[in-house]
C-alpha cells in the first residue's frame, strides 16, 4: 500500500484546511457506542450475527436490524439493507444533553454542518443527540440518554461480545484524519504504524478507531471485544463448527496489544473477534510509531501475513460519504 496514493476519482477528499482550528475539542466523547453498516444481505447477516457470531437482535424492521453485545448498550450493530455494503453511521457516547448542545454551538462555529440538530432521536434505542459529518462524508452522532438493557454476566460463559471494541477507517488523507478527530472531537492518538495506521482513543481503551491509509474511503472493519482470551479462542471454535474460518488469525497486534481473529460476514464485510485490549493510563502514556513487520503486527507469529483476500475485504468499496446516497439531503432533520 502506498503512503501517499491519489484518491480515486470522486472520493471525497478530507479538507481540515476548511474548518478553523478550534481552541478546544466540541465534545468529550465518552465511548464508541455503535456502528450502523450498509448491508447487500441483511437476512443473512441477521443470521450470522446472531447465531455463529454470538450477538443478539433486539430489534427488527423491514429492512434493518439491531443487535446487542452482553453489556448494557440497546445496539452494538445496526444493519440497514442497501445496494453497496458499507458504514452507514458511527455513534459515540456523551455524557448529557448539555454537552450535546454545547458540541452543536461549538460545531456551527467552526462551520461544520449538522445534519440532525440536537434533540430527542427518532430511532430505535431513543437518546438525545445531533449528527454530523466528518471530513469524508462519514455520518457521525452523538448521543446521550440513550435506551440502555440489563446487562448479561460480563464473564459469563457463553463466549460472545460484550461490546464493540472500535472501528477501522480506511481514509484517502490520514493527516487530516487524525487532525479532525483531535482537534474537533478530543481524541488522542495512541499509537501509529509508520504513516499507514493511526490508533486513536476516547477512554482507556488503546483505540476506538484507527484510521488506515488507502486509496479511497471506506470501513476497514469492526471489532467486537469478548471478555478475556479464552472467551476469545471458544469463539473462533464456534464460528469453525458454524463453518465460518478467519481471513486472518488468531494472532496478536503489537500496537494496542490486543488478539484479533477477522472474518467476513455475508455482505463481505470485515468483522473481528478481539480481547484483552491495552488500558492506557492517559498521564503516562507515550505515543510511540510501530515499525511495520511481522514480528510487530502478528507478536505470535500464528496468523502470517494477512493475505490479498483479506486485504481485498479490508479495502470495501470507495464511499462518497452520507451525502451521495440517495434520499441524504443534508436537510437538517
Ligand atoms: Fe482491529
Amino acid at each position: 500500500m502506498s503512503l501517499h496514493p491519489q484518491p480515486v476519482e470522486g472520493t471525497v477528499k478530507g479538507d481540515l484546511a476548511r474548518y478553523p482550528a478550534p481552541a478546544e475539542p466540541v465534545v468529550r466523547l465518552r465511548a464508541l457506542r455503535s456502528v450502523s453498516l450498509r448491508s447487500t444481505a441483511v437476512d443473512e447477516c441477521v443470521d450470522f450475527y446472531s447465531e455463529a457470531w454470538g450477538l443478539r437482535p433486539t430489534e427488527r424492521d423491514r429492512d434493518a436490524a439491531w443487535l446487542r453485545g452482553t453489556g448494557a448498550e440497546h445496539h452494538i450493530l445496526q444493519l440497514v439493507g442497501a445496494d453497496e455494503s458499507g458504514l452507514d453511521k458511527i455513534a459515540f457516547a456523551v455524557a448529557t444533553p448539555r454537552e450535546i448542545d454545547e458540541a452543536a454551538h461549538r460545531l456551527r462555529l467552526l462551520t461544520i454542518p449538522l445534519i440532525t440538530e440536537p434533540g430527542p432521536l427518532d430511532q430505535v434505542g431513543g437518546g438525545y443527540g445531533l449528527r454530523f459529518l466528518d471530513p469524508e462524508g462519514r455520518l457521525i452522532e452523538l448521543s446521550c440518554d440513550t435506551y440502555s438493557v440489563t446487562p448479561d454476566d460480563p464473564d459469563g460463559l457463553p463466549a460472545v461480545p460484550r461490546k464493540l471494541a472500535h472501528v477501522v477507517l480506511n481514509t484517502v488523507d490520514i493527516d487530516a484524519a487524525c487532525a479532525f478527530y483531535t482537534a474537533v472531537l478530543g481524541m488522542r492518538i495512541s499509537d501509529w504504524s509508520e504513516h499507514q495506521m493511526a490508533f486513536l482513543r476516547c477512554n482507556a481503551d488503546h483505540h476506538v478507531i484507527a484510521f488506515n491509509q488507502a486509496e479511497w474511503s471506506s470501513i476497514n472493519h469492526v471489532a467486537y471485544e469478548m471478555p478475556s482470551i479464552d472467551h476469545f479462542m471458544r469463539g473462533i471454535g464456534r464460528l469453525r463448527h458454524n463453518g465460518v474460518t478467519p481471513l486472518w488469525g488468531p494472532g496478536r497486534h503489537g500496537p494496542g496489544n490486543n488478539t484479533f481473529g477477522y472474518f467476513a460476514d455475508p455482505a463481505g464485510l470485515v468483522c473481528e473477534y478481539t480481547s484483552e485490549v491495552e488500558q492506557v493510563e492517559e498521564d503516562a502514556w507515550l505515543c510511540r510509531v510501530w515499525r511495520r513487520v511481522p514480528e510487530l503486527s502478528d507478536l505470535w507469529g500464528t496468523a502470517g501475513p494477512p493475505s490479498k483476500d483479506v486485504r481485498r475485504h479490508m479495502a470495501g468499496v470507495p464511499d462518497l460519504g452520507h451525502l451521495s446516497r440517495a434520499g441524504n439531503t443534508g436537510v437538517p432533520s
